[in-house]
């Protein structure tokens, strides 16, 4: 064990590297790389992100926080030395991919952690260059870094090393388009153990389905699926959604296409769009009236804004991003008139139940 420990400790680096090598070299020769449509903006994004958040962001907040460590509680250096590696190690994971969790959860359901987030949704292809596509600042608050940070000032280091290349290899792999999970999916026999695998750790299908564009592929669930490492986080907070499918549209419902330096630097670099969230002038506005809309809609699945900031009422344009609010998802098996809710008080969503005329009635 010792041994094992202490090539990690040595080849941490290296480790992380070969992942990313591996994922990218299956990439490359299944032509996903050079069929990418990916502009160089995004490249740039992606390589700098990547570089910002190993070789600045992560050592500086180590290196911060030994250093103050050592100042403020020097016995502090050995709270964990006597703790065997075999608890150290699921200690540290469990809690750091909890915090992360609910950090990145937060980043959809805040707006202001969601424009740090942004970036990343924003991407129209999945792919192994996505994995660190944020804004910097979005790493610099991220509570995993303090707490790897704090982890290793406690003494150990060796846990954080090893749990760090393990979570990176399924976080990598969470986004590579080698979707090495498939197999799993494809005959009967191995189903029970693509059952306990895609419980346990965050699949490709199961992160795919996080980046879809929206719900109405019934593939696609971009306001759920926020486990990093471990699925059953969403399990157990209520918002997995599993398919073992893969969608065809990644990105954001209505994305404003800003330039890769403003996602990277927001809120330092603004953008220049006003209809951007990255713009100063952006403003979430309640869209909701009390009047329905009556409409012919063909057969198909449709959504529903629920939270009341939709451009396009009664149907969702993505503004619930940065929002608690879900749209709903309907079906129409054929094509008919319907009677949309725009006053949100329906409880017969998405149709319109007459609850917008309560208060005349209360008041008459
Ligand atoms: S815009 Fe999507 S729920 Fe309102």
């Amino acid at each position: 064990m010792e041994s094992v420990i202490l090539f990690f400790r040595l080849y941490n680096e290296y480790l992380v590297l070969g992942i990313l090598v591996v994922f990218g070299l299956i990439e490359f020769i299944t032509g996903h790389l050079s069929n990418s449509k990916r502009s160089t903006g995004d490249y740039i994004q992606e390589f700098f992100s990547f570089f910002l958040l190993s070789v600045v962001t992560k050592p500086v907040i180590v290196v911060l926080v030994v250093y103050l460590g050592n100042i403020l509680f020097p016995y502090g250096n050995t709270l964990l030395n006597a703790m065997p590696f075999y608890f150290q190690l699921p200690l540290f994971l469990l809690v750091d991919d909890v915090m992360q969790y609910w950090y990145h959860r937060s980043a959809h359901e805040y707006l202001f952690l969601w424009k740090l987030h942004r970036a990343h949704h924003a991407s129209t292809e999945m792919g192994l260059l996505v994995s660190y596509r944020n804004a910097a600042l979005y790493y610099v608050l991220m509570p995993n870094i303090w707490w790897l940070a704090l982890f290793t000032f406690w003494g150990a280091g060796s846990a954080v090393v090893v749990g760090l290349v393990l979570k990176q290899l399924v976080i990598i792999g969470s986004h590579s388009t080698t979707k090495w999970d498939q197999w799993l999916y494809r005959s009967a026999w191995l189903s029970p153990l693509a059952w306990v695998v895609e419980r346990t750790i965050v699949t490709p299908a199961f992160h795919f389905a996080h980046h879809g564009v929206s719900q109405v592929d019934e593939i696609s669930e971009p306001n759920g699926n926020f486990g990093n490492m471990f699925a059953f986080w969403d399990i157990l907070f209520g918002s997995a959604y599993f398919t073992r499918q893969y969608p065809e549209k990644f990105g954001i419902q209505t994305d404003t296409h800003d330039a890769w330096y403003t996602q990277m630097f927001f809120p330092v670099l603004k953008s220049e769009n006003r209809n951007s969230p990255l713009s100063s002038e952006f403003n979430v506005t309640d869209t909701k009236v009390d009047a329905p809309t009556i409409v012919d809609l063909a057969q198909g699945n449709y959504l529903w804004c629920r939270c009341g900031f939709s451009k396009t009422q009664p149907f969702c344009d993505g503004c619930h991003h940065g929002t608690k609010h879900k749209p709903l998802l309907f079906k129409l098996d054929k094509q008919q008139k319907c009677t949309l809710c725009n006053c949100k008080r329906t409880k017969n969503a998405p149709f319109c139940d007459g609850a917008h005329k309560w208060p005349e009635e209360v008041g008459s």
